[in-house]
């Protein structure tokens, strides 16, 4: 199939740009001669990766059932099937490759179905190369910056029956009023802010998601109203920084100003992710002790315990800083859980620097942790350090982490051993129908029984067992 190329993604200029500069606003509106191309006709959208992709994908779902396409969970019966992919370590971007693979059979069978892949592995040169080569199977590849673009994008090839390639590699403007499609109708994620600026230099996302850009205040509390009156009971405000929201913004106020407003909008339950320890500040803390519906949670990445190693990453905080900040939170907010991010192996990491980690995680006494092995990223500065440490070593260690974060884990369940806890009902088991699961304000999973419960109701559970990565109970 011939290739039409708009634009294909480049390192370099994800790599150049000024920062901190007035980030324009657009707003939304779909093309009147896309909105029946779908008529008839279904879709299928994989995600991968954190909650931002997962915001993503609502918004691609949004703007395909605004062509008239309609969901589907099968592979087969579907015209259009989206991958919404991650770039964040090796593994995640194989198992994309090899779903891209399974789907050559399917479109040989259809030849008429679009594959579209979106995300961040789009945004990555070298993976839209392999893509263009050896995956011929796929119709489309639009990175983050051309989502609001994915249905004229979709046209394109459905009628030119050309491969498509848009990938704005510096292009990052807002655009407001995307329609999007919730997959829940209780729990929402609401963008604050895109991009990332920090630059750790083991991480891909400053480039495959661009400049900080801060969505204005007015729009954000506009959207935590809407989806009050429709009944939401809980808010995530995502950011891969949200304590630095606002900077680009030029106005005198930040984050904790924000997390105040969007509190007292009322919606039972504010959370947000992600908080850098570097941004963070007094008034964010004076939010979360002024507003009982900010739930006691917080997760703070800490990616390493050893000065050496925070400074060859970049994260611009010292192990005793990210203490301080620990014994602040404890001392103002002695209720609230605190996870974590951990990387192991990261280049040159020494049997002392890994013990450092060990003994932080033994002062902050995680509720829990995501950790991983170091993953080299080609074109982050970290790629080109030299690492003399072998792989087996790193898995070693991941695996002497997990045990620790384990116990500490068990060890802060324990204490809701007994206790009355207030559970958001996410769902009902799938093997039993008297079983369901939810969170507790410090997102602890709880897994109950109780009847006549709905999805978005929060019941009172009492807790009869708890185990490292949940709790057991019955409801009240
Ligand atoms: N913005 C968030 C993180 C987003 S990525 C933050 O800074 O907190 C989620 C996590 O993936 C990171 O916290 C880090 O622990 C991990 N990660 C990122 N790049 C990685 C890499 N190259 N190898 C292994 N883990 C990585
Ligand atoms: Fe990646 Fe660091 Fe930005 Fe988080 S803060 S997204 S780890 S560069
Ligand atoms: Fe992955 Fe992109 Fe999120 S790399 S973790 S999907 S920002």
């Amino acid at each position: 199939m011939k290739k039409k190329i708009i634009e294909m993604p480049c390192l370099n200029e994800a790599r150049k740009r000024e920062v901190k500069k007035d980030i324009p606003t657009s707003v939304f509106k779909m093309d009147d001669t896309l909105s029946k191309l779908g008529e008839g006709k279904y879709y299928l959208i994989i995600t991968h990766g954190c909650q931002a992709n997962q915001r993503d994908s609502e918004s691609m779902a949004g703007l395909l059932e605004a062509m008239s396409y309609k969901p589907t969970e099968e592979k087969e019966k579907a015209d259009v099937i989206i991958i919404n992919t991650c770039a964040v370590r090796q593994n995640a971007e194989e198992k994309v490759l090899g779903e891209i693979g399974d789907l050559k059979k399917l479109k040989k069978n259809k030849p008429d179905m679009i594959i579209g892949i979106g995300g961040c592995m789009a945004q990555e040169e070298e993976a839209v190369k392999i893509i263009m080569e050896k995956y011929h199977q796929v119709d489309v590849v639009f990175g983050t910056h051309n989502i609001a673009n994915l249905p004229k994008l979709i046209k394109d090839a459905t009628e030119s029956h050309q491969r498509i390639f848009e990938v704005f590699s510096k292009l990052g403007e807002i655009v407001e009023d995307v329609p999007a499609t919730r997959f829940v109708n209780h729990k929402a994620w609401v963008n604050i802010m895109y991009g990332c600026d920090k630059f750790c230099t083991y991480c891909i996302v400053p480039y495959t998601r661009g400049t900080e850009r801060s969505r204005s205040m007015e729009d954000i509390l506009n959207e935590v109203t809407d989806l009050k009156n429709k009944g939401f009971k809980e808010i995530c405000l995502l950011g891969q920084n949200v304590n630095a929201y606002g900077k680009d913004l030029k106005t005198d106020y930040g984050f904790g100003e924000l997390l105040d407003r969007v509190a007292k909008v009322g919606i039972e339950r504010v959370r947000f992710v992600t908080s850098h320890p570097w941004d963070f500040d007094e008034t964010m803390i004076k939010a979360m002790k002024d507003n009982a519906n900010i739930m006691p949670y917080l997760h703070l990445p800490l990616q390493s315990g050893s000065d050496h190693i925070l400074h060859k990453m970049n994260r611009r905080y010292t192990a005793e800083q990210y203490r301080n900040l620990v014994d602040l939170i404890r001392k103002e907010l002695p209720n609230y859980a605190i996870t974590t991010d951990i990387i192991v192996g990261f280049p040159n990491e020494s049997d002392e620097d890994f013990n450092d980690t060990l003994k932080m995680v033994d002062y902050c006494k995680y509720d829990n942790a995501f950790t991983f092995v170091y993953s080299k990223r080609e074109g982050t500065p970290a790629a080109v350090m030299p690492d003399s440490i072998p792989q087996s070593l790193k898995e070693e260690r991941l695996q002497i982490l997990n045990k620790k974060i384990g116990e500490y884990a068990n060890m802060n369940n324990q204490k809701f051993m007994d206790q009355v806890v207030e559970v958001l009902v996410d769902g009902k088991s799938k093997k039993n129908d008297k079983t369901y699961s939810g969170y507790t304000p410090e997102n602890k999973l709880v897994n109950f029984t109780g009847e006549n419960v709905a999805i978005g109701d929060i019941v009172k559970v009492k807790i009869t067992s708890c185990m490292s990565f949940s709790l057991n109970g019955y409801m009240l």
